[in-house]
């Protein structure tokens, strides 16, 4: 199933001059791109995007870091988008991240780890509209 997924180049991999890297193993790997932008968001913006994970002890700390910089997001299509995008990037803690993945590659801990991906399809359709409008998404275009 043609699925949708939101790729986040995190502050980390923008300060560190990889996003270019990053979407050429996301293009390598067959993922079609809809859209992308490089922006600023600020801590309440960034709250809202994380707002799942309030209670947890790392909220405030992956709040502050996503709006410490600018992030690179970017809509993605393609057959099982979720899981095939999820395998890409790797675990999220970059020390249990496989061979070949993009945070074994670029990721530095469990917070600074230099990509993000939704993790349902249904996520994956909010957070896309979370960044980007209809008329942004290219192939919606056509
Ligand atoms: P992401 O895919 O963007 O979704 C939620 C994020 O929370 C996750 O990547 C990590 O960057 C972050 N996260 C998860 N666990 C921890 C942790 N123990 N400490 C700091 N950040 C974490």
């Amino acid at each position: 199933m043609t699925e949708r997924t939101l790729a986040i180049i995190k502050p980390d991999a923008v300060r560190k001059n990889v996003s270019g890297e990053i979407i050429a193993m996301i293009t390598q790997a067959g993922f079609k791109i809809l859209g992308f932008k490089m922006i600023r968001i600020s801590e309440a913006q960034a709250g809202e995007f994380y707002a799942v994970h309030k209670e947890r002890p790392f909220y405030g700390e992956l709040v502050s870091f996503m709006s410490s910089g600018a992030i690179v997001p970017i809509a993605l299509e393609k057959e099982n988008a979720i899981a095939d995008y999820r395998a890409l990037i790797g675990a999220t803690d970059p020390a249990e991240a496989a061979e070949g993945t993009i945070r074994k590659a670029f990721a530095s801990s469990k917070g600074e780890n230099a990509v993000h991906g939704s993790d349902s399809a249904e996520n994956g359709r909010n957070e896309i509209a979370f960044f980007f409008s209809e008329s942004e998404l290219v192939a919606n275009q056509a």
